[in-house]
């Protein structure tokens, strides 16, 4: 996820258990692109011990071909190379690249064509369902067998649709029947009891997890101790306070400004405040403080004080809640 998964954000999983597969920022890819330091920085430095992709956004063929050839001769140690073709941002699809790419199985197929003889390791795909409707869907499925795709991730959702229209979980089942790689279903994935019943339903092979991992780091642990039959890892709120102060560090690598690294802190408290309390006070009062200082307040009083450092952490959100404005943490889908 653009913005989230960091360097910093991708160890702070290791450390509160990481899952089976990571994917990068998407590397913006068109006629001036460079690899960007930041992302090659999170591939070489995550220290996880798993399996990372690096995601590529862009339409243009030679570039896309120059950008996995720089891949492999700076020998990044990449599992594999995943092309976005999801991003619903109005700037991207716009410029027919991300969520764009699926009104056009012509230039879908031009780009598979380049990606397959390109990529040395696992050529893989993430997207949607559609642009506006499943117009194309099974044309692009058949396009990913065409061209031997390894795996799928599918939001099962519309370009349009954006982040917040009905998930249609039935497109995966079907995905999964026809797809002859391993797909991932994606898209509301908020807990090891929402996974496990994406995966009965539609016999994926497996999940994949955006929104859900910044409101609960620990989400992929509980998954695998879910599926092994272990016990499930239940946070308390300390360990919640625990995370937002790992979250602050983070950006104390940049030796930004306190307003900088308060805003950025917010960012994450908006998808962290919708499971703290009923009444969103917590989300409320955060999103108005100014300074450490206030934060640190709110939180010791939410999170600590009175008895509340030994709660549950839920592992759902609270019905009602949004993480607000909107799910796009920044839009610098600038391409
Ligand atoms: C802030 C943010 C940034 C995202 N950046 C990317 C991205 O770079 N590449 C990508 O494939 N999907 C990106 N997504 C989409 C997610 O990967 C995922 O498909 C979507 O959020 C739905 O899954 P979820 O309900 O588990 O969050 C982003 C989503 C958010 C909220």
């Amino acid at each position: 996820m653009q913005d989230v998964t960091t360097l910093g954000f991708i160890q702070l999983l290791g450390k509160y258990g990481a899952p089976d597969l990571l994917f990068t920022e998407y590397f913006r890819v068109h006629g001036n692109s460079t690899l960007e330091k930041h992302i090659v920085d999170s591939i070489l430095y995550h220290e996880t011990d798993k399996p990372i992709f690096a995601q590529l956004i862009g339409e243009s063929i030679p570039d896309l071909e120059r950008t996995v050839g720089t891949i492999f001769e700076r020998e990044l140690p990449v599992t594999g190379i995943d092309l976005n073709m999801g991003c619903p941002a109005p700037k991207v699809y716009k410029k027919n690249v991300g969520g764009g790419l699926l009104r056009d199985p012509a230039k879908i197929e031009d780009i598979f064509k380049c990606l397959k003889g390109a990529v040395q390791t696992f050529f893989t795909v993430k997207m949607r369902i559609g642009f506006e409707s499943d117009q194309h869907f099974h044309e692009i499925l058949d396009l990913i067998n065409t061209y031997q795709v390894e795996l799928l991730s599918l939001h099962a959702r519309t370009v349009k649709g954006g982040y917040k229209s009905e998930v249609q979980y039935e497109y995966i089942k079907e995905a999964a029947k026809i797809a002859n790689c391993p797909v991932l279903a994606n898209g509301n994935i908020t807990s090891y009891i929402s996974s496990e019943k994406v995966i009965e339903g539609t016999q994926c092979r497996g999940v994949m997890i955006g929104r859900s991992c910044i409101r609960n780091p620990w989400i992929f642990r509980q998954i695998q101790e879910h599926l092994t039959g272990k016990s499930i890892f239940a946070p308390t709120f300390k360990d919640v306070r625990g995370y937002i102060e790992d979250l602050y560090q983070l950006s104390n690598k940049s030796n930004q400004e306190e307003r900088f690294r308060i805003n950025y802190l917010k960012k994450f408290l908006n998808f962290i405040g919708i499971s703290i309390d009923n009444e969103g006070q917590f989300l409320y009062q955060a999103r108005r403080c100014k300074t450490k200082g206030d934060l640190d307040i709110i939180c010791d009083q939410y999170l600590i004080k009175d008895g509340n450092a030994e709660k549950i952490y839920p592992i759902e959100p609270i019905s009602g809640l949004v993480a607000r404005p909107n799910c796009e943490i920044k839009n610098t889908c600038s391409l």
